[in-house]
């Protein structure tokens, strides 16, 4: 596969407050959010010129930055227009989005207290986050647990927090797996490393209790919709003993969207009814055209 470095494109990306060249949105190497992972960001994505649940993306940013005590010097409104444009003046209208806020570089020691929070959004195409994605993903457990809420903010998309989630994805990409199954700090099935988890058992889809990871916004509608549609959905305790008793799974975040899984270290999902129901009721949603 070819990539091409993110650093190494054409466009524009609003950074502070200014649209500037793509090449020449850039920080210094003494950037507190580089070295001590004081920084938020959001992820979200566009459908045919609208984003999906741009506001709510838009005030979770703000509450990270509120739970790590950043004070931005941009409003809800600042972002959300700069997101609007940086989709227009890059000409995308199918689109992930990216803001980003972090520490800057007027203090290089743990106490960051005097420097500013930095602030960009950057824009960019962005097929499906997994290549086999209709077929259904395999997955394996994850190297590293959730923390206990006491240890991490773990209610903020924090930069921070990631660092487990890309190690535990290399780790599973490693052994020929797309991604990792993580558990929280109790044992409990928690989620995927960028992404909610979900299981079908009976008819009945039940979900890990948001208590130590992100809610997912992908999370919140999919299990709206799917109440809607009249099934019922069980936010619970689920142990990884019990992984042999569901007989469909499968993912959710902006990024991962719907997307089914058809194994868990040697336990075979059989992506069905529920899947195939999930991921084209939440596509017609972001699309626009759910009845
Ligand atoms: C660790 C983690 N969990 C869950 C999610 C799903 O969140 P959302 O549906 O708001 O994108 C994401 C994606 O942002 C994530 O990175």
């Amino acid at each position: 596969m070819t990539f091409i470095p993110y650093d190494d494109r054409d466009g524009w990306i609003w950074m502070d407050g200014e649209f500037k060249p793509w090449r020449e949105a850039k920080v210094h190497v003494l950037t507190h959010g580089l070295h001590y992972g004081s920084s938020i960001f959001e992820g979200e994505r566009a459908y045919d010129g609208q984003i999906f649940e741009s506001l709510l993306h838009t005030e979770r940013l703000f509450r990270s930055a509120e739970i790590l005590g950043m004070k931005p010097a941009f409003t809800v409104a600042d972002i959300e227009s700069a997101k609007a444009e940086a989709m227009a003046r890059n000409g995308f209208e199918n689109c992930y989005i990216r803001p980003v806020m972090w520490r800057g570089s007027e203090m290089m020691g743990v106490s960051a207290q005097q420097s500013t929070i930095r602030a960009a959004v950057a824009v960019w195409e962005w097929g499906n986050y997994f290549a086999d994605k209709m077929s259904g993903i395999r997955m394996t457990h994850a190297k590293w647990r959730r923390p206990d809420p006491k240890t991490a903010p773990c209610e903020a998309k924090a930069a921070g927090l990631y660092m487990i989630c890309t190690d535990s994805k290399h780790a599973a990409e490693a052994e020929g797996y797309a991604d990792a199954l993580m558990l929280d700090w109790r044992g409990h099935v928690a989620e995927a490393t960028g992404a909610n988890v979900f299981f079908i058992q009976d008819g009945a889809i039940h979900t890990p209790v948001p208590d130590c990871f992100l809610n997912g916004i992908t999370r919140q509608t999919v299990i709206r919709l799917a109440r809607d549609k009249g099934y019922e959905v069980v936010e619970r305790t689920i142990m990884p003993e019990e992984l042999g008793n569901f007989s469909e799974c499968f993912i959710t975040g902006t990024a991962a969207e719907v997307t089914p899984v058809k194994e868990i270290a040697g336990i075979h999902y059989q992506p069905g009814r529920v899947c195939e129901d999930m991921v084209h009721t939440y596509d017609a949603l972001v699309r626009g055209k759910h009845a």
